[in-house]
């Protein structure tokens, strides 16, 4: 059993290679995949790169190269549902592309030849990962983060389970996200990879699940803390969600 674990930013990938025992080094498609273990379970580490077609083509090369059993999807988002604050955790229930438009032929986003709009992700998985998230919460955060994630004024995420839609476009425009809202209501966040990975998953018919750290509001401020975010925060949730959700296994 070999699980894949896809980063969507090169800092949260770094965090995870440094954390395991590397078997073996591989470059396809100008990715490096690594092979080896992690909290006793056979992985293959990889950052996905940016944007639907980038992650569609590592989610393939996964599958098709290294045979593994299972995709596990980290990142971070742009919260839409106003519940939301930055350091919240969505597990992702249903994947949408929100900018899939293939109208007056079918109806907006909806994938051509699939007959509907939303992929589902696998519910084994999603429910570990949704226990993994609030373990990391309640049991690791604190320790783990102390001071880097108060300065982002985080102090006690909540860990919610909903829609996540994807597109290949960074939103920093609230009446753009609020479009997107509107026409997708269930969707609470906001990320430019998960619905591809889905799509190539539900084809393969290879179970998967997608968590994104709330990084910005997909506003006008989103780009202001996002690297300091990356740097300081979402890596360490990535590999602290990880190691709670392979050891759980
Ligand atoms: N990932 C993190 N923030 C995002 C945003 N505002 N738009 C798209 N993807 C994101």
């Amino acid at each position: 059993m070999t699980i894949a674990i896809m980063s969507a930013m090169h800092e949260e990938n770094a965090s995870l290679v440094d954390s395991m025992h590397i078997r073996g080094e591989s470059v396809t498609g100008s990715r490096t995949y690594y092979t080896g273990e992690l909290c006793g379970r056979d992985v293959v580490v990889v950052f996905s790169h940016w944007g639907k077609v980038a992650a569609a083509i590592t989610a393939t090369t996964l599958i098709c190269d290294f045979n593994v059993d299972e995709i596990l999807f980290t990142g971070v988002a742009g919260a839409v549902d106003p519940r939301l604050n930055v350091g919240d955790i969505v597990v992702a229930n249903d994947l949408y592309q929100h900018d899939m438009d293939v109208r007056p032929i079918i109806e907006r986003h909806e994938i051509p030849l699939l007959g509907r709009a939303a992929i589902s992700t696998s519910e084994l998985q999603r429910l570990a990962l949704v226990r993994a998230c609030e373990l990391f919460i309640e049991e690791d955060f604190t320790g783990m983060l102390g001071t880097d994630a108060a300065a982002f004024g985080i102090s006690t995420p909540s860990v919610i389970t909903s829609d996540v839609a994807s597109g290949d476009l960074f939103v920093s425009d609230a009446s753009v996200s609020g479009d997107i809202r509107e026409r997708l209501p269930g969707v609470a966040c906001l990320e430019m990879e998960g619905a591809a990975v889905a799509q190539v998953c539900e084809s393969f018919d290879v179970p998967f699940s997608i968590v994104r750290t709330i990084s910005d509001g997909a506003n006008e401020s989103s780009e202001s803390d996002f690297q300091a975010f990356i740097d300081k925060v979402a890596r360490q949730y990535s590999l602290g969600v990880v190691q709670r959700y392979l050891g759980s296994l």
